[in-house]
């Protein structure tokens, strides 16, 4: 599977940071890749790194509203994200999960709205520490998957991204064994649910990831590609993630 390398910038980024797209996009130029590029951006800076990029990486939003218009004050629809240049979004992000109480029937209606405006999705899901210690793992990441998706076939799922909350942010990185065993579990969730679709989904990992560990974690099995918070801020550390993954021929 073609690899996806995203960026997460979080509430991150004013104008003057543009010149760290302009940077990434050019070195992509210099140096095509065999993974396909995404930055999620604040909503704010979609549009210009959108003409920035000029089709070399793609760019993405954070969260998105269910619905498409109407009375919801600072809300923004999947639809305008996609007006505004975006291709993609990223949905039931941790911080979101935890800071604005996203639940996962949230988060499948906002797969669901996606699919609408033609955004792709990528699906956050994550077990705390504590879920960990108490073997609880492999169980939560199963039910946010059967629960965040919706059951319309036609959603526009790209990726899970496998998130462990411990991991982000943090320099805390889960094991090999421990990432492999997620995602080989999580590719059983998506193939029972949705059969031979299931495999075509990428499975990402995030929490950490760096220019000095991104080349073990995108080697390891079920691995399709990292989604990538803190070291996605300076277009260095980001270049040198995607340099991993080998050059296009
Ligand atoms: P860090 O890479 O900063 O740990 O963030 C991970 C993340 O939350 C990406 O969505």
């Amino acid at each position: 599977m073609r690899p996806l390398i995203a960026g997460n910038w979080k509430m991150h980024g004013l104008s003057s940071q543009l010149a760290e797209i302009e940077a990434i996009a050019a070195s992509v130029k210099l140096r095509p890749t065999h993974a396909d590029v995404l930055v999620c951006l604040p909503a704010t800076l979609i549009a210009r790194a959108s003409s920035l990029a000029a089709g070399r990486i793609a760019i993405g939003a954070q969260n998105c509203h269910s619905e498409i218009s109407g009375a919801f004050t600072g809300d923004i629809s999947a639809e305008m994200l996609r007006d505004a240049g975006a291709n993609t979004v990223i949905l039931g992000h941790s911080e979101r999960r935890q800071h604005h109480g996203e639940t996962d029937a949230v988060v499948a209606k906002k797969v669901e709205a996606a699919s609408r405006a033609g955004l792709l999705a990528i699906i956050c899901i994550g077990e705390t520490q504590l879920q960990r210690k108490d073997g609880k793992a492999l169980a939560v990441c199963g039910n946010q998957i059967a629960a965040s998706l919706p059951d319309s076939m036609s959603m526009s799922v790209n990726a899970v991204g496998y998130e462990p909350l411990w991991a982000i942010g943090s320099g805390q990185e889960p094991t090999p064994d421990e990432i492999v065993e997620m995602h080989e579990h999580i590719r059983e969730c998506l193939v029972s649910r949705l059969g031979t679709r299931g495999r075509t989904i990428r499975i990402l990992f995030g929490g950490s990831v760096n220019p000095d560990n991104a080349r073990a974690i995108l080697a390891l099995p079920e691995v399709d590609g990292a989604l990538v918070g803190g070291a996605s801020l300076k277009a260095t550390d980001f270049a040198a993630i995607i340099g991993v993954v080998p050059a296009e021929p």
